[in-house]
């Protein structure tokens, strides 16, 4: 067998289209250009990849977009000063404080202190339990980039086995959550792995759907995958040969029925969510 190639980079560019129309739908019947602020604090390269690709792909959509860039020793009050002053300002819709954040600040306080209503990224605690609770104010995004994949792609959840390997906040914990809940591309029955987890090959053999965001190279080798399986692959790291996964892709592609290319995979979908999110807020901004 040899596995269909899951083109994210194809399946984000139709969304951020579809995006595009809906802005400047939203424009012409309410005057209100939806405005992104970005936060980027310090110097990390991939930060700063990263932030420039989301800025362009609002520029693109016909999104507004502002980045805050501060240095990497600024003192937590000044940034939670910042977010204060974006969560007072009108005419910006989402606010996006870039992570990882330098170590001498809180990423739970300056997360926390984003006002729910402009939480593109989906990552304060109330947007976290709506969440949970089936009933999304926004969704996070590299989940639901994930679960936009899955339905547009016409991969079934319902009733199927799914294995997410890694346990983070930004995606194995939601990921895990949205495509357990009721709903499409939810209803699955799911099992989270990670560091502490007992004969994990047994379990990752087991999954229909593999989602791995466990955040190490080439982690999952062929033997770990069920022949046939749909496999995700979240991670990115760079290395000599280029950028690789968390999925040995060499290895595993001859045996998955369908996997996600690293790059072109996951990562377009991020960004292409982050639009849709910034838009939502815009539409939830406007008086009933
Ligand atoms: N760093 C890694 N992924 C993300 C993300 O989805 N949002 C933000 N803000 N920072 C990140």
């Amino acid at each position: 067998m040899t596995a269909i190639l899951l083109d994210g980079k194809a399946v984000a560019s139709t969304i951020r289209s579809e995006i595009a129309d809906e802005t400047s739908k939203f424009k012409a019947d309410h005057g209100v250009v939806p405005k992104l602020a970005a936060v980027l604090v310090g110097e990390d390269p991939a930060s700063q990849v990263y932030v420039r690709n989301k800025q362009r792909a609002c520029e693109a959509a016909g999104i507004d977009s502002e980045l805050h860039r501060l240095p990497g020793d600024l003192a937590e009050t000044q940034l939670l000063k910042l977010v204060s002053d974006l969560n007072h300002d009108a005419s910006v819709h989402g606010i996006l404080v870039q992570l990882p954040l330098p170590s001498t600040i809180s990423t739970e306080k300056v997360l926390q202190a984003v006002n729910p209503t402009k939480d593109v990224d989906a990552f304060h605690p109330e947007n976290v339990g709506r969440m949970v609770q089936g009933k999304p104010r926004f969704l996070p995004c590299t989940p639901q980039g994930i679960q936009q994949l899955l339905i547009r792609q016409q991969i079934e959840t319902a009733g199927r086995r799914v294995v997410v390997i890694g346990r983070s906040d930004i995606v194995g914990k939601p990921i895990a959550c949205m495509l357990g809940n009721r709903g499409v591309g939810g209803d699955a029955t799911v099992t989270i792995c990670h560091s502490k987890t007992l004969e994990l090959n047994t379990i990752t053999r087991q999954a229909e759907i593999l989602i791995v965001a466990i955040g190490r190279p080439k982690f999952v080798t062929a033997e770990m995958v069920q022949q046939g399986a749909v496999v995700i692959d979240v991670g990115i790291h760079r290395s000599d040969e280029g950028l690789v996964g968390d999925v040995d892709f060499a290895s595993v592609a001859p045996l998955a029925g369908a996997i996600t290319p690293v790059p072109g995979g996951v990562g377009p979908l991020t960004v292409a969510m982050l639009l849709k999110n910034t838009l939502r807020a815009a539409q939830l901004s406007l008086p009933a």
